[in-house]
C-alpha cells in the first residue's frame, strides 16, 4: 500500500509543522515549517544544525512525544505514534532523565523489562551493553555519581537493551570530550555495520561528517539541504591553487605570474596562488613556465560540508538565532 518511492524509509516525514504557543503575549513559534525528507533502510543519517533550529522537535514528533501541527511522519512503516514501531526503536532523548539511586545494570534491566524480555536475557545483554559503552567500572554506583558523560554513554545502552532496527539519538555527542564523541562515532559505525537504521542529530559539523551516509541540513525550521556528505560538499568549485617552484619567489618574473591569482603564498623558492574558477588554467601555467617557472602542484579547491554550513548559517540570519517567532497575525517579530 505505500508508494513505491517509500518501500525502503524507515523514517519518512513529510511537510512538517509545528507552531509552539506560548502563554505570554500570546506568541507563537514555528519551529518546524515544513519538513521532509527520508531516511533509508541501512544508512547512518546525521540530522545536523545549529542550536533552535528544529532537531529536537522533529525528533519528539517522531517519537509519538508531541503532535505536529501539520504534515506526515511515518516510522518503521506506521504512522506516528505507533506502539508496534516502539518495539523495533532505541531511543536517546537529548536531555536523558533517570532514577538517579539506580545503577546502570538496574537500569537496563528496567529498561528491558518495559521491552518485556526474560531475565537471562535482559541480564546478557546487559552486560555486554555496559562492555561496548565503557561503563564496566562504574557497573556499582549510583547514576547519580555519574558525569554528564557517563550518563550519556548509560542512555546509549539504555537505548539499545531491545536490539533495535531502527536508533535515534538526539544530540548523543553532547557533553562529552573528544575521546568520547569518537567513542560515540565508533558506536554508530558498529550500529551500521550490524545492520542498523541510525538516525541522529548534532549541531557540530565534524561529529556528523565523518559518520553519516546522508545529511540533512535544517535551518529555522526547514530543510536547506540533503545528499550525502560528498554531495553537500564539492559541488561548487571555488578555485585552483597552484603552487610552482621559482628562484626568486619575490621577483619581477614571479610578481607578473602571481597577478594573474590571488590568495598569494610565497615561500623558500615556492610560489602558491589561487586561480578563480573560470581561468583558463593552461594559459596561467604557460605563462609562468616561459618565466621559468615550474609547476609543482595544481589542485581544485571545492566547497566544502563547513562552507555550506556556514553559508547557510549566515544566509539564515545567524543560524544561532531561533525558530522564527511569529505573533498571530504571522508578522515576523
Ligand atoms: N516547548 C516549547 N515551547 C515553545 N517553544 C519551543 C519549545 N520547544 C522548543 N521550542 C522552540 O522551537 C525552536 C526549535 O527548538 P528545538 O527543536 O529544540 O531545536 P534544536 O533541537 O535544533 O536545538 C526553538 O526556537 C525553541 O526555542
Ligand atoms: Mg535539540
Amino acid at each position: 500500500m505505500s508508494e513505491p518511492s517509500d518501500t525502503d524509509a524507515v523514517i519518512s516525514v513529510e511537510d512538517l509543522a509545528k507552531t509552539y504557543r506560548t502563554p505570554f503575549r500570546r506568541r507563537r513559534v514555528e519551529a518546524l515549517r515544513g519538513v521532509t525528507f527520508q531516511v533509508r533502510r541501512g544508512e547512518t543519517f546525521g540530522f545536523l544544525g545549529p542550536n533552535g533550529a528544529g532537531k529536537t522537535t522533529t525528533i519528539r514528533v517522531l517519537m509519538g512525544l508531541i503532535g505536529a501541527t501539520a504534515g506526515t511522519a511515518r516510522i518503521l512503516g506506521q504512522p506516528v505514534p505507533s506502539r508496534a514501531a516502539r518495539q523495533r526503536l532505541g531511543f536517546l532523548p537529548e536531555q536523558p532523565y533517570f532514577y538517579d539511586y539506580l545503577t546502570v545494570p538496574e537500569l537496563l534491566d528496567l529498561a528491558g523489562r518495559l521491552f518485556g524480555l526474560p531475565a537471562a536475557e535482559r541480564r546478557k545483554r546487559a552486560d555486554a551493553l555496559i562492555e561496548k559503552v565503557g561503563l564496566a567500572r562504574a557497573r556499582t554506583q549510583p547514576l547519580k555519581k555519574f558525569s554528564k558523560g557517563m550518563l550519556q554513554r548509560a542512555g546509549l545502552a539504555q537505548a539499545l537493551i531491545n536490539d533495535p532496527d531502527l536508533v535515534v539519538f538526539d544530540e548523543p555527542m553532547s557533553g562529552l570530550d573528544p575521546i568520547g564523541r569518537k567513542e560515540v562515532r565508533d558506536l554508530i559505525h558498529e550500529l551500521r555495520d550490524a545492520g542498523k537504521t541510525v538516525f541522529f542529530s548534532s549541531h557540530i559539523l565534524s561529529d556528523v561528517e565523518s559518520v553519516s551516509d546522508r545529511v540533512a541540513i535544517v535551518m529555522r525550521g526547514k530543510i536547506e539541504a540533503v545528499g550525502s556528505p560528498r554531495e553537500l560538499a564539492g559541488r561548487t568549485l571555488l578555485g585552483v591553487d597552484v603552487t610552482l617552484r621559482i628562484a626568486d619567489p619575490r621577483g619581477a618574473a614571479a610578481e607578473e605570474i602571481a597577478a594573474r591569482g590571488d590568495r598569494v603564498r610565497r615561500g623558500d623558492q615556492e610560489l602558491s596562488f589561487t586561480l578563480a574558477a573560470d581561468a583558463d588554467v593552461d594559459e596561467v601555467l604557460a605563462f609562468a613556465r616561459e618565466r621559468g617557472a615550474k609547476v609543482v602542484a595544481v589542485s581544485p579547491r571545492h566547497d566544502t560540508l563547513e562552507d555550506l554550513f556556514m553559508s547557510r548559517a549566515l544566509a539564515s540570519d545567524g543560524g544561532r538565532a531561533a525558530g522564527a517567532e511569529v505573533q498571530d497575525g504571522g508578522h515576523l517579530r
